[in-house]
């Protein structure tokens, strides 16, 4: 590593001052002789990686990647499918929680994040969506940056994903292949064995007059259609796997620091001195032996920590509202009140109907023997149900447009063709509450979509590296209501006659749906939040008043230099979409625009 410093080193033009130098709340930093780097990526994730290994395909240009998690190889749980929620709360996962939620009865919920390389994308469900082509038209207009508009973000689509076909003519009318990538990093596919699950959910669908959608990724999402998986060979196709696992071992330019946690971005020493924005520069970094470390980019330093940790590492250094600042000892280098604001998510919920089919997943999970058949079948040929998550199928619906609720509350959706909400059925019992000794079942999960909701990530006065979560969870009117239509919807279509073939008898008290106060009480008691949250870092029009969003179309952090975000918390309202899919594009286009020196 010494050599490839060094090189690293040299390969700098202008040399930077690197002495001691008081950082921001009056820490002496050690005086080291930091690395320098073209580029310093923080945090190895979904989007980081993209950026990382976009950047380095360019040999002459130093890159390093900084993630404050472990490696993803070998990392079984990760690697098979079927298993993967036995990452949450595991050493792979931050452990963040929520602040209580009043729309959830008090509870606070766990916040999943990957704390791994490849991020979130290393132990998340695999969905791949794109969002509706309404909400990238929006963020254009939003932006005033057409460049966002769906016809333009379709070429990173392409970049990123190879897809899988699906064989034989049962799948020739099930996706779409103008837009699909077949050559990029990401391996993605649909479930394509004969289940008995797949004929109920597309025939109730009709039975109950959902639409079928051609290709759920194709930008029109409504209706019932059949989901792409990232699972490439069998197993997970992550940022990690598809970006820099290979990568780093092949490129001498690009370097990845592991179990690597960034405490802050300085500016360039004595940089308030000159006349002109701060420019920031230094990286620190606590390795993994707890020793403070510092890093340096001659070029910039892109923040891709994700939507709970990027606005914390913003004002730790400085960038951020003023009062929160001030309230734990950090000097303010730039007042930005819209750091941490702006948040929004998607609530989720489980409601669990039992079937009287016998081939659903629950006996994997409950029949070790069985399991062990199949984790055998998993190792020795990548097939069977461990390739899969328990779904294949989902639905895109909107509340009904003569809904007297929009009398009173304005659509927040992108228009027409956008969701309110989705509905997918899963071949098991999939709640939070202990899943019984015997039965079958279906679970139907839910999510609130287009949410008008906003929360908020907070700085910990006592604890900077903690962050306050609180997404204010069903904390309007509209989104209740949107979750209770959703519930009520999902009720009546597992009640169509295709469902009825099989007996779907929810298990939770049907009366609750005759009664707004009761459905109401059920869905507080039984919400689980959601993992799909944006806005917290939020991008605006270049020409913005000051502080009313955090980047600009170009991802660079407005009034100052060196520094852009590149992740998830850059949307600037809630996609209506699981947001893997949709920060990949984000950051296929931010390192393409990087690469071009715009
Ligand atoms: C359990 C779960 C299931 C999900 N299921 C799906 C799904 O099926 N489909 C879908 O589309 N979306 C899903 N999502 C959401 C989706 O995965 C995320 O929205 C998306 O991956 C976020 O990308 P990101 O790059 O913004 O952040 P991340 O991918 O989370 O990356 C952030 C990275 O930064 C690192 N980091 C954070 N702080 C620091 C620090 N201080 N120093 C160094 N490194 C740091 C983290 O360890 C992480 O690697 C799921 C999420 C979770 C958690
Ligand atoms: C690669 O990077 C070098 C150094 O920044 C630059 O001069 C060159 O134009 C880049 N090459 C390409 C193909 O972008
Ligand atoms: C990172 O930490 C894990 C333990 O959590 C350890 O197994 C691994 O070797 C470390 N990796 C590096 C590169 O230090
Ligand atoms: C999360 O919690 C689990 C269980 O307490 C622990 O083993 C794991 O190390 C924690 N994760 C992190 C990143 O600290
Ligand atoms: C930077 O300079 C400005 C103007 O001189 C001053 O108001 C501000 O306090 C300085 N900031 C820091 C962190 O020193
Ligand atoms: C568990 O699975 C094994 C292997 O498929 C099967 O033989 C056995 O009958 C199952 N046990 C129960 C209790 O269902
Ligand atoms: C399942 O239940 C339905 C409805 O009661 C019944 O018609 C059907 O025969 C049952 N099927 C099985 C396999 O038990």
């Amino acid at each position: 590593m010494a050599s490839l410093s060094l090189r690293f080193s040299l390969l700098l033009t202008a040399l930077l001052p690197l002495t001691a130098f008081t950082g921001v709340g009056g820490v002496t930093l050690p005086q080291t002789h930091a690395d320098v780097y073209d580029y310093i990526v923080v945090g190895g994730g979904s989007a980081g990686s993209i950026v990382a290994s976009r950047l380095s395909e360019n040999r002459s240009v130093s890159v390093l990647l900084i993630e404050g998690g472990p490696s993803n190889e070998g990392v079984t749980n990760s690697i098979i499918p079927y298993i993967y929620p036995r990452l949450y709360g595991s050493t792979y996962d931050w452990n963040y929680t929520t602040v209580p939620q009043s729309g959830l009865n008090g509870r606070a919920t766990p916040y999943l994040r990957g704390h791994i390389l490849g991020g979130s994308s290393s132990i998340n469900g695999m969905t791949l969506h794109r969002a509706p082509a309404a909400d990238w038209d929006q963020i254009a207009s939003f932006t005033g940056d057409l460049s966002f508009s769906w016809n333009n973000i379709i070429q990173y689509i392409q970049k990123n994903e190879a897809f899988k076909r699906p064989e034989g003519s049962r799948f020739d009318n099930t996706y779409d292949p103008a837009v699909h990538g077949f050559k990029g990093p990401i391996g993605s596919s649909m479930v394509e064995d004969d289940t008995w699950i797949t004929e109920p959910t597309l025939t109730a669908a009709e039975e109950v007059g959902i639409p079928h959608s051609r290709d759920v990724n194709g930008g029109q999402p409504l209706g019932v259609s059949w989901q792409q998986f990232t699972v490439k060979d069998g197993a997970r196709s992550s940022a990690a796997t598809g970006y820099i696992n290979k990568q780093d071992k092949v490129r001498s330019n690009l370097r990845v620091l592991l179990n690597s946690t960034v405490s802050r971005v300085l500016p360039r020493p004595g940089g308030n001195t000159t006349s002109g924005p701060l420019h920031f520069t230094t990286v620190e970094y606590t390795d993994g032996n707890g020793n403070t470390q510092t890093a340096v980019a001659s070029r910039e330093i892109i923040i891709s920590t994700g939507v709970i940790a990027t606005p914390g590492l913003l004002m730790r250094s400085g960038l951020g509202p003023r009062a929160q600042l001030q309230a734990a000892g950090i000097t303010t280098l730039l007042d930005i009140p819209a750091v941490g604001q702006y948040l929004q998510d998607r609530c989720g919920l489980s409601a669990i109907w039992s079937v009287n089919n016998t081939d659903t997943d629950d006996d994997i999970d409950r029949n070790s023997t069985y399991f062990n058949e199949l984790l055998q079948e998993w190792n020795n040929h990548r097939t069977g149900r461990l390739t899969q998550t328990g779904y294949r199928h989902i639905l895109w619906a909107r509340v009904p447009e003569d809904a007297p609720i929009f009398s009173t509350i304005e659509d927040p959706s992108s228009g027409p063709t956008c969701p309110h909400y989705e509905i997918y059925p899963t071949n098991k019992w999939a709640g939070t509450s202990p899943r019984p000794e015997t039965g079958n079942f279906v679970t139907m999960s839910i999510f609130v979509s287009a949410s008008n909701v906003r929360g908020s990530v907070t700085l910990d006065a006592s604890n900077p590296m903690n962050p306050i979560i609180d997404p204010k969870y069903l904390g309007s009117d509209w989104d209740r209501y949107v979750m209770r239509t959703a519930v009520r919807r999902a009720a009546e279509y597992m009640s169509a006659p295709s469902w009825r073939r099989w007996n779907a008898t929810p298990v939770f008290d049907p009366s609750i749906l005759d009664n707004d106060g009761a459905l109401d009480q059920w869905i507080q008691t039984n919400a689980i939040g959601g993992v799909h949250a944006v806005g917290s870092a939020r991008m605006g029009p270049p020409n913005s008043p000051p502080g009313t969003d955090v980047v600009g179309p170009d991802f660079r952090v407005k009034g100052i230099r060196g520094l852009r975000i590149v992740d998830t918390s850059v949307f600037p309202f809630v996609m209506n979409a699981h947001t893997m899919g949709p920060t990949y594009i984000m950051a296929e286009k931010a390192a393409d625009l990087i690469k071009r020196g715009l």
